[in-house]
């Protein structure tokens, strides 16, 4: 109890310092304003925005624009052009959207709201935000403009795309955001980023007032945050009419997205798309995976010239795929006398120059047999990210889909069938340059009987606790009538309702809490941010931090399937009997030593099966979490190493955040039964865990043929009563052997407790007497 009323203390003294956080920013800006290059003296006289606004929105025509573009000089920067921005400017203009950048031009400019909708790689996401760049100007007015979207590695390449074609410094003119890392500087103008980090930037500013044009890009992918987005947006366009908003989409749900803007012109791009011939396969296929490297290798061998896309779900597999068949592509290039093959990989954590890799030229024929790129993508490459020159894609039916239980208040990532619309997604990329060929791995009556019309919103399908502490800080409390495009089920919400007052984020009556405003602060999930928040008064906040870091970065560890037994053993050195958490902080701290820093941080990594990559994300995590940690004056303290508490404190802080997921050992039986929701799981095999704990923490459920749970730590069942008694508040748990553990440990406690007073009584007496005793001698 104690704990939490000092942390709400705490909390209140950083709201009142947020609260100046605003004029802050508001001084920085004019500052930032004042030392813009490229802004004449007498533009900056005007600093009524709105007025402003409204009096320069010039209206430019799609020559006046091309007058430009075609010039010396690049209006941006004031530099030349350069040679390649000129070849590349050819390319841009047989792109569909161009012919019709008049016609945009001016629905634009007659509208505030208008959706936009266009076949994948026609060009929104590369033009639209120039076009709208030449129509605005934004540097000369003081505004930026932003586009989002629902992935990171989108994000940062159609940045840099575009910084290319705008010939200019990525970072500068054309920045990017995505979460825990941000690329732009003062002088940015046009900023890609991520539709999560636009919606944490919403939450410092209702109004999102630097901004005079807004695109909402990828629209039909409907994650959580382009929900959230589009009803905030529908309201902030209410109270801001200079600001603009783009809806942008392929060629999915258009009439959906019109009708929720209050009927919002439509600009439609007539796709320049070649047919595509479908085929199935005459049965169902067992092993997916197999299927599709047999296809890939076939289309090889048999083929014309084309590059081959095929969809997998997740990097694992994808890996595994790119190694088999580049290994099999390379016996046939010898035994065959086929075509060289160049296998790239692409998922979201790829870093951003192997990404890059995709656009390479596919490699020259041999003895007359085609060269081909074979690109092996998650559904980035659906419709995130277009790449020229495909003409086969192989489609096993799969993806990587985020489900969620709120009886059970499981949320995982499964490998579920796609929805028809997306099967036609990926078939669409076949036909962008010239006719194209379409394998489906499963039947066509599969394909008409067992997939769904549209992959349900991800709002219908995720925990919305992070949401809702979201939308609290946005300031709507009504959620109820929050606009939703698609409402999410009353229970889902009331789940987040729930597990925000146990965080102590949310009051009794809903409101947030000083505490819940701080958790806000953090790009965290509200359970990690208050564990985060409160790990001071444990003395290991800094040790929590890199436990915070190391959990929001992909496994370090690696495992590779022909070398288990030397990367388990290497995993071993770090393992901490208390659990994987413990383990984490081992391996980080081993990352920084002097030692490792000397022989070589990545030589090292190598040598101990971890991932390098993963670790350094981790690392700038959390120095961007101290940082934010330092701002709100949140204490870093550690306890000695050598301390014999040290491990407890930890351990204790991790009990503190993660109370909603323990799980006990069944009694006698095998396995674990998680409390409250009483599901059976099974510790993941990757566990470091030494002993029979019986009280673990763990960090994620997964869900395979068996139910696991990875990432665990023991703790002691005293601290969970103590540090969260309302959620173990005995009377709200059901009959069985939680319950009757948690009463013997409840018996406990109170014994110990009356042990303590009696002593304390004891102690007490014995010091009155001796008063006494000294008094009368
Ligand atoms: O957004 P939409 O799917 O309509 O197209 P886009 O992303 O603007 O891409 C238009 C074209 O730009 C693609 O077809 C590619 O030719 C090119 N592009 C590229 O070369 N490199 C990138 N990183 C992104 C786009
Ligand atoms: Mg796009």
């Amino acid at each position: 109890m104690g704990t939490k009323r000092r942390l709400s203390e705490k909390a209140e003294h950083v709201s009142a310092l947020e609260s100046s956080v605003p004029e802050r920013a508001a001084e920085i800006a004019e500052e930032l304003n004042k030392k813009h290059p490229h802004q004449k003296e007498e533009e900056l006289v005007h600093h009524d925005l709105g007025e402003f606004n409204s009096m320069v929105r010039h209206k430019t025509t799609a020559a006046q624009a091309q007058k430009l573009e075609n010039g010396k000089d690049n209006p941006f920067t004031g530099r030349p052009f350069s040679a390649k921005y000129v070849d590349i400017l050819k390319i841009r203009r047989d792109l569909p959207v161009h012919a019709q950048r008049d016609e945009f031009l001016k629905v634009y400019q007659e509208n505030q709201i208008m959706v936009f909708v266009g076949e994948t790689g026609s060009g929104k996401t590369t033009q639209i935000p120039q076009f709208v760049l030449f129509d605005e100007m934004p540097h000369l007015q003081n505004t930026q403009v932003a586009c989002t979207q629902p992935r990171r590695v989108a994000a940062m390449s159609v940045a840099q795309r575009v910084a290319e074609e705008l010939d200019v410094n990525l970072g500068e003119e054309v920045g990017y955001s995505i979460r825990f890392e941000n690329k732009v500087s003062n002088r940015t103008i046009l900023k890609y980023m991520t539709d999560g980090m636009l919606l944490r930037e919403a939450m410092e500013d209702h109004n999102l007032s630097r901004y005079s044009c807004i695109m909402l890009d990828e629209a039909h992918e409907r994650t959580l945050a382009t929900d959230i987005l589009m009803g905030l947006l529908k309201e902030v366009v209410v109270r801001r009419p200079d600001l603009k908003l783009i809806v942008m989409s392929a060629t999915l749900d258009a009439k959906k997205f019109q009708s929720y803007f209050h009927n919002a012109p439509l600009l439609a791009v007539p796709g320049r798309t070649f047919p595509v011939e479908l085929y199935y396969t005459p049965e169902f296929q067992r092993d997916y995976l197999d299927s599709a490297i047999r296809t890939v290798l076939q289309i090889h061998a048999t083929e014309d010239t084309g590059d081959v896309l095929l969809f997998l779900t997740g990097e694992d597999e994808i890996e595994d795929a790119v190694r088999k068949i580049q290994l099999e592509g390379d016996q046939l290039v010898r035994e065959e006398g086929c075509g060289p093959l160049a296998v790239y990989p692409l998922y979201g954590s790829l870093p951003p120059q192997m990404q890059q890799r995709i656009f390479e030229p596919a490699p020259q024929s041999h003895n007359g047999r085609p060269g081909r790129k074979v690109v092996i993508s998650t559904n980035i490459a659906e419709t995130s990210l277009t790449i020229d020159g495909i003409v086969f894609v192989v489609d096993p039916g799969f993806s990587k889909q985020k489900v969620y239980n709120p009886r059970i208040r499981v949320e995982s990532l499964l490998v579920s069938p796609i929805s028809k619309a997306s099967a036609q997604q990926r078939a669409g990329r076949a036909g962008r340059t010239r006719p194209g060929k379409c394998f489906r791995l499963y039947t066509e009556d599969a394909f008409k009987k067992e997939l769904i019309e549209q992959s349900y919103p991800e709002i219908l399908r995720s925990n919305l606790s992070s949401t809702v502490l979201e939308l609290k800080k946005l300031g709507i409390d009504d959620l109820v009538h929050f606009d939703f495009m698609d409402p999410p089920a009353p229970e889902t919400m009331m789940r987040a309702l729930e597990e925000l007052n146990y965080l102590a984020c949310l009051n009794d009556d809903g409101e947030l809490t000083p505490l819940g405003r701080l958790a806000s602060q953090f790009p965290l999930d509200p359970m990690l941010a208050v564990m985060l928040i409160g790990s001071f008064e444990f003395h290991c906040s800094q040790d929590i931090l890199i436990i915070v870091a190391m959990l929001s970065v992909p496994s370090v560890f690696i495992r590779p399937t022909k070398d288990k037994k030397r990367a388990d053993e290497a995993k071993n050195q770090f393992a901490h009997p208390d659990g994987d958490h413990i383990t984490l902080l081992n391996v980080y701290y081993a990352f920084k030593s002097d030692e490792v820093y000397e022989y070589g941080v990545q030589r090292w990594c190598r040598d101990n099966y971890l991932n390098y990559r993963s670790l350094a994300a981790a690392d700038n995590i959390r120095v961007q979490l101290e940082r934010i940690m330092v701002r709100y004056n949140l204490e870093l303290n550690t306890t000695d190493y050598e301390s014999p508490k040290y491990f407890d404190n930890i351990r204790k802080a991790l009990a503190s955040g993660f109370f909603m997921q323990v799980a006990k050992k069944r009694s006698g039986g095998k396995g674990y039964i998680t409390v409250k929701d009483n599901q059976d799981v099974l510790v993941h095999p990757s566990t470091v865990l030494g002993h029979d704990a019986e009280w673990v923490v763990y960090n994620e459920f997964v869900l395979t043929t068996k139910n696991y749970i990875r990432t665990v730590t023991s703790v002691r069942p005293e601290w969970l009563v103590e540090l969260a008694p309302a959620y173990y508040d005995i009377n709200t748990f059901q009959k069985g052997d939680v319950r009757y553990s948690l009463e013997r440990v409840k018996e406990r406690m109170e014994r110990m407790q009356e042990l303590n007073n009696g002593k304390e009584k004891q102690k007490k007496k014995e010091k009155k007497e001796g008063k006494e005793k000294h008094k009368h001698t």
